[in-house]
């Protein structure tokens, strides 16, 4: 039986390789694809999650939903992601978006699940956290919810925060609390998974499907990533996917998550407490290694299985 999913997301070159994950892996049920801004704005990331969807041929309804945190300022990431969000790469455009706002549906479709939904979120978290602070009953029918978000060390948007985090912590601030169980992938994760230049290459020998082109055109826009060494890119999202999709390829801790709200540098830093330090009980589980070569044999297989 599949696993119903909610994929929130900002798409974004990484969100783009998550979407193609999520619906081509029969394992998940992706229910609805809610969008907020964060890599680019929101003007943006809605058409390319329509356009995204489209490509795939699902019949999954997408909903618009924030375009900027609950508190601060909205930054976008088009140094990573191009001005365009996917790296300049032009897909057909997708279909048309749904009325409702996305934290809205978010709450329509936890309020009538008859089985819990897992949440997946893999841009700023305004939207879940909306749906969840305004509507605490729908938490009951939440199985987990699986963020990209934070790291235990350095971040990547400053030194101290990773982009999701810093994008909107208040709201990352709201899941890590709501009582649920969270599965943290942070940058840590994905950076032991770097998609280089011969894994590129062997994904565009496997086969010649408009989904998987589309996924290598737009992984070849993104910049090697300098903090990790110059020789490849990070597949942040669709790590999280991943975890979804096949867990045995992972390994994963207990920890204490919590999130930096002061005003100063450290503002969205995650503080993850893998060693017990302050007693705090473990609210999330952290996703520490990951097996690449089996991440890089799933994401092959799966866009193959995509149009
Ligand atoms: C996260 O931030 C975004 O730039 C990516 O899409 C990913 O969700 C990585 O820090
Ligand atoms: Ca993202």
């Amino acid at each position: 039986m599949s696993l119903p999913i909610i994929l929130d997301c900002d798409p974004g070159t990484d969100d783009a390789l998550a979407l193609f994950l999520a619906l081509g892996s029969p394992e998940l049920n992706v229910l609805a694809v809610t969008v907020a801004g964060g890599n680019v704005g929101l003007d943006r990331t809605l058409p390319n999650a329509l356009a995204l969807v489209g490509l795939t041929g699902a019949a999954v309804p997408v909903f618009a939903g924030a375009d900027r945190p609950l508190l601060g300022a909205f930054t976008s990431e088009t140094a990573v992601h191009g001005n365009d969000g996917l790296g300049g790469v032009v897909l057909p455009p997708g279909g048309v978006a749904e009325a409702e706002h996305a934290a809205d549906a978010i709450r329509r479709i936890l309020r009538t699940a008859t089985q819990p939904v897992v949440l997946v979120g893999i841009g700023p978290a305004t939207n879940i956290a909306l749906a969840l602070a305004t509507e605490p009953a729908i938490l009951a029918n939440v199985a987990q919810i699986v963020l990209m978000a934070g790291a235990w060390g350095e971040g990547n948007a400053t030194p101290a925060a990773e982009f999701n985090a810093l994008s909107d912590p208040e709201a990352l601030a709201i899941v890590l609390r709501c009582g649920r169980p969270v599965v943290l992938a942070t940058l840590e994760i994905a950076a032991q998974a770097l998609c280089t230049a011969s894994h590129l290459a062997a994904w565009r020998a496997s086969g010649n499907g408009r989904c998987l082109t589309a996924a290598c055109d737009i992984q070849g826009s993104v910049p090697f990533s300098r903090r990790l060494g110059g020789t490849g890119a990070a597949l942040y999202d669709p790590v999280a996917l991943a975890w979804l999709v096949q867990p045995s390829l992972f390994e994963t801790r207990p920890a204490s998550v919590e999130v930096d709200l002061g005003p100063g540098p450290s503002r969205g830093r995650t503080i993850v407490d893998r060693w017990g330090r302050t007693g705090a009980p473990a609210n999330a589980t952290v996703l520490e290694r990951i097996d690449a070569a089996g991440f890089f044999a799933l994401l092959t297989e799966r866009f193959n299985w995509l149009p």
